[in-house]
């Protein structure tokens, strides 16, 4: 007899959305506008209908809760390019989505600059919902489109020295105000070790409930590793390096008491201003207990063996 063991962070199957609703919606909002789609109104967005593959739901990575409702996700957001509260979604309207260029260069034998409509053509896309812990004591679960951040890597062959992944996202003075907060070290950076890029559940996002990811969330592409603590997850990424050193983040310039670099979600270490203990989850004000490695610790507990003296959680 077959015996399924439904795994901590499992959805039961009757809060899933069925596939044919899934795939339905998708083709309908497929050439939306996004700002039509949001109903965000923004100038440079009106003249740009993006659209998105369709993509298949990979079901490996169920996420143990109801998937937030959109809005929520797409208006309540930490980027701070656009300001330093959560209401940047109209400013972000401005950030142009096209053309778009991600150069992945380093320590690889193929440098090269990829047209976001080239990844998006090329790379095997797919859905995944995953959660998304912020170290503010918040989440949110989110149907995100993307690919396999190894998939990139394998197009420009990385080298043996290659040792981390350094993200860093867009800056653009005209179109970003939080940059005048020259206090801050922008560009935004964010990086990884080789192992934990190549990792399965590392994902390079380009779409939200089954559209164009919006430039709140880091539209066009963004990088998103669900068992860390929402910052080390990189918006509107413009080049991916893969080098030799370990990288050092905006957060850990700004604050490196308060926040690492590997930044793994931990409910047993409290941050100073957070207990990382609960969460509340966006949508439905639930607080509900978090799970170390947010939930995602069968998956990725090996990569940290060996490395218990390092500062894995905050
Ligand atoms: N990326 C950039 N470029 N700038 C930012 O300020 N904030 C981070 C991360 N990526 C941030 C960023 C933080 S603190 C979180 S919690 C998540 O984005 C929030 O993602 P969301 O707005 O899609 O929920």
């Amino acid at each position: 007899m077959l015996i399924r063991i439904t795994r901590g962070w499992e959805i039961p199957d009757r809060l899933a959305t069925p596939e044919a609703l899934v795939f339905g919606r998708r083709a309908v909002l497929g050439g939306t506008a996004l700002g039509l789609a949001t109903g965000i109104a923004g100038p440079a967005r009106a003249a740009e209908p993006l659209s998105l593959p369709p993509a298949m739901r990979n079901t490996r990575y169920a996420p143990g809760r109801a998937v937030t409702p959109e809005r929520e996700v797409t208006s309540y957001n930490n980027f701070y390019e656009f300001g330093s509260h959560k209401g940047i979604a109209r400013a972000a309207q401005r950030l142009p989505q096209r053309p778009w260029t991600v150069k992945v260069d380093g320590l690889v034998d193929h440098p090269r600059e990829f047209g976001i409509e080239d990844l998006l053509r090329e790379m095997p896309l797919e859905e995944r919902v995953y959660r998304l812990r912020c170290v503010e004591a918040w989440s949110m679960v989110v149907p995100w489109t993307g690919f396999p951040l190894s998939a990139l890597l394998d197009r420009v062959a990385p080298q043996s020295g290659a040792k981390y992944v350094r993200f860093e996202t867009a800056a653009i003075p005209g179109v970003m105000p939080g940059l005048r907060q020259s206090w801050y070290p922008w560009p935004y950076i964010e990086g990884c070790t080789i192992e934990e890029a190549a990792h399965e559940l590392s994902f390079l996002v380009v779409g939200a409930y089954g559209k164009p990811l919006p430039p709140q969330n880091g539209g066009p592409i963004r990088i998103h590793q669900p068992w860390k603590y929402g910052f080390k997850a990189g918006k509107s990424l413009v080049r991916v390096s893969l080098v030799a050193e370990r990288p050092k983040s905006f957060w850990e310039t700004v604050q490196p008491s308060e926040y690492g670099f590997w930044a793994n979600v931990n409910p047993a270490v409290p941050h100073p201003r957070w207990s990382q203990a609960t969460e509340r989850v966006l949508g439905t004000g639930e607080l509900v207990p978090t799970q170390l490695f947010n939930g995602y610790g069968e998956f990725v507990a090996g990569l940290y063996a060996g490395l218990e003296n390092e500062r894995l959680w905050a």
